[in-house]
């Protein structure tokens, strides 16, 4: 291996910009080339690649974002689009690929090194905790601590107005942040996609429990059709319990941005140098993950299968805390 090429796609999420440093830093090490590559397979597709130095990734473990930019690129979807992409990374002599991204990245990814055995090594890079086989992914943790913060802000004019507040945040089809944002604002419920703890189960421990116990209440909300989303859950309770004064916030984007938390500069670190090992190993097709503080290579298969279970026992833990 002479050349590595590194890209972020898919949503952007903190810590890629200390994986790209990392992956970057780790190859240079070795004596490796470095090819940047920008708008993820977008640019992959199109050309827009350049050669990175040990200066190039200065100053960015801070930042957050992606210093290469991303995007979701529907060519690469295509036979025709990746065959476009192989051929530019012969082109360009790059003999094996890093992609930082989450479940759609590395489905992409794995399609793409079966169809023309090529070496790709994954870094689960998304704020949805998504991906099986390591037990955070990059980005996730700051996602959290910002919804730490906005909803510890709300509570305040929950508690003001005893009011009930449902909180809508981000997540894709998965509930770790809600769930977990739950927990650690202290809030009264979360619904998520995984959870049979649905909007009518809901309205009922709203009745019999928490409101008549507490002046205000929380309730964090998965996006998600299978959740129906905070309006969907706002328009339920309203409609059977007109006398609540009830409020939505969609945290939204803010979720995403932000200098990445020392949990995911460190995570990103350590994945980033372990990816440039795995493709040293002669690995290729898998995700590097972390789990119980060990790296593993997870086969991209298994990591975007989209089976992560959110935990029964932070189920219990809600339902516990919250009475
Ligand atoms: O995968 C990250 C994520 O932020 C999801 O939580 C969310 O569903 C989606 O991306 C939003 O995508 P976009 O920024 O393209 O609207």
């Amino acid at each position: 291996i002479n050349c590595i090429g590194i890209l972020t796609s898919g949503g952007d999420a903190p810590g890629m910009n200390a994986a790209i440093r990392a992956v970057t830093r780790a190859a240079l090490y070795e004596g490796i080339k470095v090819k940047a590559i920008y708008r993820g397979y977008k640019g992959l597709i199109s050309g827009e690649i350049k050669e990175f130095h040990t200066e190039d990734v200065s100053n960015i473990i801070l930042r957050g974002g992606t210093i290469l930019k991303t995007a979701r690129c529907q060519e690469f979807v295509t036979p025709e689009g990746r065959k476009m992409a192989y051929d530019r990374l012969v082109e360009e002599e790059i003999d094996a690929l890093v992609v930082i991204g989450g479940d759609g990245s590395l489905s992409g990814a794995s399609v793409f090194s079966n169809e023309f055995n090529y070496p790709v090594v994954g870094l689960p890079g998304t704020i949805d905790n998504d991906l099986y086989g390591t037990d955070i992914t990059i980005g996730y943790t700051t996602a959290l601590n910002t919804i730490v913060d906005a909803v510890d802000k709300i509570r305040d004019t929950a508690s003001s107005h005893d009011r009930l507040f449902i909180v809508e945040v981000m997540g894709r089809d998965a509930g770790f942040l809600a769930l977990n944002g739950a927990i650690a604002t202290g809030a009264e419920a979360a619904v998520i996609p995984e959870c049979k703890y649905g909007p009518d189960q809901l309205m009922s421990s709203i009745s019999h429990g928490l409101r008549s116990t507490k002046n205000s209440s929380i309730i964090l909300v998965a996006e998600s059709e299978i959740t129906g989303g905070a309006m969907g859950v706002a328009n339920l309770i309203k409609d059977r319990y007109p006398d609540y004064d009830v409020r939505v916030t969609i945290l939204g984007h803010i979720q995403r941005g932000g200098s990445p938390c020392a949990t995911d500069r460190i995570i990103a670190s350590q994945m980033g140098i372990e990816a440039v090992r795995a493709i040293l190993e002669g690995q290729r097709n898998v995700m590097v993950g972390i789990m119980n503080g060990e790296v593993v290579y997870v086969p991209f298969d298994r990591a975007i299968k989209g089976n992560k279970p959110v935990g029964d026992n932070m189920l219990n833990a809600l339902a516990i805390l919250s009475i």
